[in-house]
């Protein structure tokens, strides 16, 4: 792999590493190295830009967001990865690491899934693929985002329930590390973020780059220079995707993360804000933990941000100050979600729908440039969008 300057030895600073139980140390060493020549084998490249641009129908457009930029009193433009295949940016990675599955001769897919979108873009990959996926989701996910359970089964795969803990995301990874455990030779395991043991985090990071890379395109076309660029934090795949190519540039960069039901209410997922370093799915990061070590529950309502950890690399920017943090309670996000949809015509994510709440709050000039990472579309959250009421009604 190709080394970004910031990750030394798996290390971002003081974050990351590749804390991993002994029957996995094999597959860690095979990974790394077949990313390393994937990555820079141009037959390799070739093959998954095809698909990009093919299959998932890449480039995305980077568009102008006219009313929400006189609501904000500042220039918004929209990265649509909306309108990327599956509805969300996860299949940039998940294309890429199923095709780096099947490289290196594997015959098994698993993933773990929260809002069930980066479950549906494995399950979508491993059937273009022709291989069989195996996907553990937290049995409260699966409730909340029953149309994407449904999108998985349609797509042949298996979906798992994982019933410990609170049910979401942090159970599902839980469940498919131990599954991977036990079946080491034949399974690859697709992460959906960019977290967990090195070389997982700047993998997944490269594979979204392309976010970035088009933005920059597309700025370049339009001789837009952006001041902000902005995203929801989940584990921090969308956010890093569209970062990448500018970290080392003069933009600021903004990490919404889910307040929940508010940061001190004890019901939160602002990991960056309420969380301490510690140890968790195979990485140092920011966690949310009791004065024991013992990992507490995330709350959010979006169950793409109910992850009580972050990427070790976010943890590293906002410790040293490059990436500033901000946290939406569940409230904000929803009203924030069902006013994109009623003036811009988008429905948004839940996930996405944090990002937005924030550019209507923030303290703007009016002459900042605000590129919003639009991460995914909303269908899967009607459910909780037509529960709520609507201001203009
Ligand atoms: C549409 C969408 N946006 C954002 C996220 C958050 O994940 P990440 O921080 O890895 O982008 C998810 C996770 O499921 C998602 O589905």
């Amino acid at each position: 792999m190709t080394l970004h300057p910031l990750i030394q030895n798996g290390y971002y600073g003081q974050f990351g590493g590749q804390f991993i139980p002994e029957m996995l140390r094999r597959n860690f060493v095979d990974l790394e190295q077949a990313f390393d020549e994937a990555w820079q084998d141009p037959t390799f490249q070739s093959e998954y830009r095809a698909l990009l641009r093919d299959f998932v129908g890449r480039p995305t457009p980077l568009q102008r967001a006219d009313r929400w930029s006189e609501r904000c009193g500042v220039q918004v433009l929209f990265k649509r990865e909306d309108l990327a295949h599956t509805g969300a940016h996860k299949i940039n990675n998940a294309i890429g690491q199923v095709l780096l599955a099947r490289r290196m001769g594997k015959r098994h897919i698993i993933a773990e899934t929260g809002a069930g979108q980066h479950g549906v873009a494995t399950a979508t990959a491993c059937a273009w693929a022709g291989m069989p996926c195996t996907v553990f989701m937290g049995a409260e996910d699966m409730e909340r985002q029953k149309p994407n359970v449904d999108r998985m089964r349609l797509l042949g795969a298996e979906v798992r329930a994982a019933r410990t803990g609170s049910q979401t995301l942090k159970d599902a990874t839980n469940e498919a590390m131990r599954y991977w455990i036990a079946h080491p030779q034949d399974t690859h395991y697709v992460i959906g973020s960019a977290v967990g043991p090195h070389p997982y985090p700047m993998m997944v990071a490269e594979f979204h780059g392309i976010i970035g890379e088009e933005t920059r395109t597309a700025c370049r076309e339009a001789n837009l220079t952006p001041t902000h660029l902005v995203a929801c934090l989940g584990g921090g795949s969308n956010a890093l995707g569209l970062f990448l190519p500018y970290l080392e540039e003069e933009v600021e960069l903004v990490g919404i993360e889910a307040g929940g039901q508010g940061v001190d209410s004890g019901r939160t997922a602002a990991t960056l804000e309420k969380g301490s370093p510690g140890i968790l799915h195979g990485a140092k990061t920011m966690i949310l933990q009791d004065s024991e070590g013992q990992i507490e529950e995330a709350h959010s309502i979006s169950a793409g941000l109910d992850y009580p950890g972050i990427g070790p690399l976010h943890a590293h920017l906002a410790s040293t100050g490059r990436l500033r943090t901000s946290a939406v309670n569940d409230e904000d996000a929803l009203q924030a979600g069902l006013l994109c949809t009623r003036t811009e015509g988008i429905l948004p994510a839940l996930e996405t729908a944090h990002a937005l709440a924030w550019t209507l709050r923030a303290d703007w000039t009016g002459d900042e440039v605000v590129i919003l990472n639009l991460s995914g579309r909303g269908d899967k959250d009607l459910m909780s969008y037509t529960h709520t009421s609507h201001p203009h009604d």
